[in-house]
């Protein structure tokens, strides 16, 4: 059989755009849509019908796979406006990358990059209007892949949707954040899938989060299952902390994501000659740095959320109360 390798995006403008809706100074996170959305389908093998067309719902059929066995993966990247107006993107090809890490391990069919590149590079370009130039503002780019096949029974689905949708936000955390160790819940363990960017792995932390933010706080600090020793990461942020001058954030050990935002403090903080050591980090270290005063600052960061302080964690009773220290980094020197 011949390998399709022609993926013309056919596109279909919407006729009437709903960009006036919008309130650019108040932007919530994640709840209005951009004008278009990107769809995809992979059957007989061959990724097919690449298309633009107006954001709409779609139909699905009650027992697609993807809803019953979360064969289900994304993505999450921001287009930003630069001086001239024109959109650029930030680091596409990281994402690119971690989308087929994550496919692979959730057995589902890699995407060419010529999909992904020039379908985000289309939307975002049709969709320009929504891109907000206002400070700590962009359009965030959700690409997202799922099992279609119609069919009860626990196999790797034929059939997979990729989609697609961008949306532009705001600021995701107004101020500090509230972090609590969890010392019941595990998010990943060496084995599992914590590394890829699958649904699943959101769901199982909703409860844990949701206990979190009834006791007054924002976010879990996940840690390692076995002995809950040693950091993981929190919500959708990778974790940093600041000791005694030196930048220490938990080694990319399978359990946590590869993030782009990561990647990128690390090899900023590496140019500014801050050594930066990716090695695992205990509870323990961060708790006796604060008491020795050697606990600078305490970070997540993430595409979302671009760097988050810690302003407290919770563990065994106790509040690491953060703002006393020294910020590092400033919430704008890396963006
Ligand atoms: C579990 C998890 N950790 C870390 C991150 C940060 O990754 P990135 O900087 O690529 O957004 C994210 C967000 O994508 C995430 O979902």
């Amino acid at each position: 059989m011949e390998v399709n390798t022609n993926f013309e995006i056919r596109i279909r403008k919407s006729e009437v755009s709903r960009i006036d809706s919008l309130d650019f100074n108040n932007i919530p996170f994640g709840k209005v849509f951009s004008d278009h959305m990107f769809s995809a389908d992979y059957y007989d093998g061959e990724w097919r019908d690449c298309e633009i067309l107006p954001f709409s719902k779609i139909s699905i059929s009650p027992s697609m796979t993807a809803l019953h066995y979360g064969q289900a993966i994304f993505e999450g990247m921001k287009a930003f406006k630069d001086m001239e107006g024109n959109p650029q993107l930030f680091r596409p090809e990281q994402n690119f990358t971690r989308f087929n890490n994550s496919a692979h391990r959730m057995a589902m069919p890699e995407l060419p990059e010529e999909i992904f590149i020039s379908a985000i590079k289309e939307i975002v370009s049709l969709d320009r209007d929504w891109i907000p130039s206002q400070p700590n503002c962009a359009l965030y780019i959700r690409p997202f892949m799922f099992a279609t096949d119609e069919f009860i029974g626990i196999k790797p689905s034929d059939n997979f949707k990729f989609m697609i949708f961008t949306c532009p936000v705001g600021i995701y955390y107004p101020k500090p954040v509230k972090i609590l160790v969890s010392e019941q819940y595990v998010r990943a363990f060496p084995g599992g899938a914590g590394f890829a960017k699958a649904a699943g792995n959101y769901g199982a932390t909703l409860l844990p989060i949701k206990e979190a933010r009834t006791d007054g706080y924002d976010q879990i600090l996940w840690m390692e299952g076995g002995k809950f020793k040693f950091i993981q990461e929190s919500g959708t942020m990778n974790a940093f902390f600041m000791i005694d001058d030196v930048l220490i954030t938990p080694e990319l050990d399978g359990t946590i994501l590869d993030g782009v935002t990561r990647n990128s403090v690390i090899q900023l903080m590496k140019d500014k000659g801050v050594t930066v050591e990716e090695r695992p980090i205990s509870i323990d270290e961060v708790v006796d740095a604060y008491h020795t005063r050697k606990l600078q600052d305490a970070f997540g960061t993430g595409t979302a959320v671009t760097i988050a302080h810690f302003e407290s964690i919770g563990y065994k009773g106790e509040e690491i109360m953060l703002p006393h220290c020294h910020r590092f980094l400033s919430r704008n020197q890396v963006q």
